[in-house]
């Protein structure tokens, strides 16, 4: 017998598959190492959590969430040392994080090269969000897991946070291997964000206010220069080097094609799902415009990507890559 069947029954001893199971921080951890999500208390708001390392877990989150396009997810990690291991820190976070981890600050800051969290989890930026939770069940389960885990707020998308377990369940409770009732959220507001990569800037208001952050690193600029590019955004959105064609049959000579179902094969063909699976397809997405970029294509042509489900995400993605909108 397949000794991961053992598991999920063990799991979900009815085996029903609708209800995740009230589990123990254990369990959580054993459901993200299997690739599987886990609703997670956290002391800001409810995170649908997934292993940070895997891309088809972190594209089951951005399915669950309904998300119109890839926002880059903040990786989770217990303490300061597992953060150094995946951004790379510079003084101003170092004083940052002293001074507030664990707490309900996010840093946003350059990608450690080599680093567990993937190209999907950071909508393929060269920069990362970390964050070191304070709620016990959150450190428990990080210690437990021993990695980073990708999290947004465990809402559908367009829909405020969940701040108890109940709001929680009722949103993105029914893709959760693991629920862990954590009680009503302390802060109840997302973490501040703040990203150091050129001046320190301010992405997102919280609990950690703007005059604490400026008392230990100096003036904070707005985020408002990128949301200006970018109108109702704040962050920057990776594009390929090489032009990206959409809708397309076939690469033309000196393209990478990135097909999408059984149809092609051959040297300059990356498949994002040959099975015609759109959480692979978005999984393998930002990885593949990267390879293809680093075998110095001419263009990219993409396969036409159906708009249904995460089909709407991978599509919006795919058409701020070629330049179609902002
Ligand atoms: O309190 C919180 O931060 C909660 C709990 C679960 O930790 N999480 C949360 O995640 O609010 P989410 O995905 O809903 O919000 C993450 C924010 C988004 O505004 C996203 O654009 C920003 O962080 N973000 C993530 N990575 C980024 C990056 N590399 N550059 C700029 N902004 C980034
Ligand atoms: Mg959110």
């Amino acid at each position: 017998m397949d000794p991961a069947a053992d598991t999920r029954s063990e799991l979900r001893p009815d085996g029903s598959g609708s209800e995740p199971e009230a589990g123990s921080p254990e369990a959580a951890a054993h459901a993200l190492r299997e690739g599987r999500l886990v609703l997670l208390p956290t002391e800001t708001v409810y995170g649908l959590a997934a292993d940070a390392g895997d891309p088809r877990a972190v594209a089951a989150v951005y399915a669950a969430k309904g998300r119109p396009a890839f926002n880059p997810l903040i990786a989770h990690v217990a303490d300061v040392e597992a953060a150094r291991q995946i951004a790379v820190f510079s003084p101003e976070a170092e004083i940052l994080a002293a001074a507030f981890w664990p707490g309900p600050l996010t840093l946003v800051l350059p990608v450690q090269p080599g680093g567990r969290v993937c190209d999907l989890a950071r909508a393929g930026l060269d920069t990362v969000a970390v964050r070191v939770p304070a709620h016990p069940l959150a450190r428990k389960v990080l210690e437990a897991f021993a990695g980073p885990v990708a999290a947004p707020s465990a809402n559908r998308s367009g829909r405020p946070s969940p701040t108890t377990f109940e709001a929680a369940l009722s949103e993105t409770g029914e893709a959760a291997a693991v629920a862990l009732d954590g009680g009503p959220c302390e802060v109840g507001l997302e973490s501040t964000v703040v990203a150091l990569l050129d001046a320190p800037r301010l992405l997102r208001p919280g609990q950690v206010t703007r005059e604490q952050i400026e008392a230990l690193v100096g003036p904070l600029a707005e985020a408002e220069a990128d949301a200006r590019r970018s109108p109702g955004r704040l962050t920057r959105h990776y594009a390929p080097e090489a032009p990206v064609r959409l809708e397309a049959e076939g690469p033309r000579p000196g393209e990478v094609f990135l097909a999408f179902g059984p149809a092609l094969a051959g040297p300059d063909v990356l498949n994002l799902s040959p099975s015609g699976d759109l959480e692979e397809a978005a999984a393998n997405l930002f990885t593949f415009l990267r390879e293809a970029d680093a075998r110095g294509a001419s263009g990219i042509a993409v396969a036409p990507i159906p708009e249904a489900g995460l089909g709407e995400a991978i599509n919006d993605r795919l058409r701020r890559a070629a330049g179609a909108i902002g």
